[in-house]
């Protein structure tokens, strides 16, 4: 099964992912988390990824495509996989097309942008798996430490709001074209569209994504 994770920043995508990649045995695929593995390894790509990143842009589609061409063609991903940030751009849609590699489902989460805001100020992350917490709605069993781990869990250099509101503002320009992307896709390719309301508890999204999916 190929799903796509379409949704703002902050609205919930890499916390949705961990439940559907358990339930249906496939990997995620967050550009996210492999551009900051990049960033912290501080390969030529992170470097220059990092100040992109800070500033709540968007990394050059070549760049991007490149990177999730390789990673869907290891052998893990034979059996599926979940697109989480990606594809962000009409233009990785396309290549996405171009490539053969069809998507059986496209999973929007809803958020408006002020609940973003707020969220974001509480998220802490695991950097070794990506693992998202939230002090205040999803809190780690141990305050600052990962729940599997024991590992300090840290805040995103991009999570200020100044940040945030330019990563929405790129949202609103660049990503949400793919509403209409793909919701107008016709023929035997076309991926099956599923709008959540993504405003409830982190249970609640994960049952109302689990009841479409089926
Ligand atoms: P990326 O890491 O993909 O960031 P994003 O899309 O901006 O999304 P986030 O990870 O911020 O949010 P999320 O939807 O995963 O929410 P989460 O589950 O963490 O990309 C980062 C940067 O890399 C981009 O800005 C860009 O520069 C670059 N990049 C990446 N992919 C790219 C691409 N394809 N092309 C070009 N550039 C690219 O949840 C957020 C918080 O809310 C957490 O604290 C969580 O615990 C909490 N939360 C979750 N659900 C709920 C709920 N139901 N109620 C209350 N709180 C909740
Ligand atoms: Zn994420």
């Amino acid at each position: 099964m190929r799903l796509i994770l379409l949704g703002a920043p902050g609205a919930g995508k890499g916390t949705q992912a961990q439940y559907i990649t358990e339930k249906f045995g496939i990997p995620q695929i967050s550009t996210g988390d492999m551009l900051r593995a990049a960033v912290k390894a501080q390969t030529p790509l992170g470097i220059e990824a990092k100040q992109v990143m800070d500033a709540g842009g968007l990394v050059s589609d070549d760049i991007i495509i490149g990177l999730v061409k390789e990673r869907i063609a290891e052998d893990d991903c034979a059996s599926g996989f979940l697109f989480d940030g990606f594809p962000r751009t009409i233009p990785q849609a396309q290549a996405m097309v171009e490539e053969g590699v069809s998507i059986d489902h496209v999973v929007e989460i809803a958020v408006d942008d002020e609940e973003i805001v707020s969220r974001m100020s509480g998220r802490r992350v695991h950097p070794g798996s990506g693992r998202v917490y939230h002090v205040i709605h999803n809190p780690p069993k141990t305050e600052g430490e990962d729940d599997e781990t024991g590992e300090a869990l840290v805040q995103r250099d991009d999570d200020q709001e100044e940040t945030v509101r330019k990563r929405l503002e790129i949202y609103h320009e660049q990503t949400s074209p793919l509403v209409d992307f793909y919701q107008d896709m016709t023929g035997s390719d076309a991926p099956a569209y599923h709008r959540i309301e993504g405003v409830g508890s982190v249970e609640q999204i994960r049952d109302r994504v689990f009841d479409e999916l089926g």
